[in-house]
């Protein structure tokens, strides 16, 4: 078990576009070590979702796991432990929902972003198999949020309205009860 540093944001990997992963790598030890790695540092940070780079891995890997129940979130539906490679988001419906995004790579802070509600992803899985994989809602806002990191971009380059930029206790004091 090894819980990795999360960088934070001013580290100019967050700003940085990873590199595509060898598909030749995937299922190799150093391939099976970094998504431990993520996993057991994404589960010790109590988060829902890691990109590679947030651990200065600078290649396109991101992974989702979002219990079923509370979370910092909120009650969520659940999305089963699932393992991104070299992903590519094609947005189906350009209608936009906002939800109040907070990162690991951004702590104590949460802010209102806008994004498509309706997404295709083609991406390989953790056994280098091609898959494609439909989200909506919520889940398809993580998918982005963790996507936008492959890319070198954060949550915060999406906030229209930089009043909804908030600390976490004044975001659970003044935002949280006004949300739908
Ligand atoms: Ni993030």
């Amino acid at each position: 078990m090894t819980i990795r540093t999360i960088i934070r944001m001013g580290h100019p990997s967050l700003r940085t576009s990873a590199s595509q992963f060898p598909e030749k790598d995937i299922n190799t030890p150093r391939f099976r070590t970094l998504i431990q790695d993520m996993r057991d540092t994404l589960h010790a940070a109590g988060g829902i979702g890691l990109a590679a780079p947030q651990i200065n891995e600078m290649v396109q890997v991101a992974i989702i796991e979002i219990d079923e129940g509370p979370s910092r979130y909120g009650d969520l539906g659940a999305v089963e432990f699932s393992v991104f490679v070299n992903p590519r988001v094609t947005v189906l419906k350009s209608e936009t929902k906002g939800y109040w995004e907070g990162c690991l790579s951004v702590p104590g802070l949460r802010g209102f972003v806008n994004r498509p509600q309706a997404i295709q992803v083609d991406y390989l899985d953790a056994e280098g198999c091609a898959q494609q994989r439909r989200f909506s809602g919520f889940a398809a806002t993580v998918v982005q949020h963790e996507f936008d990191h492959l890319i070198g971009k954060l949550y915060i380059d999406h906030i229209e309205d930089p009043a909804l930029l908030s600390f976490e206790a004044e975001f659970e004091q003044f935002h949280l009860s006004a949300q739908d």
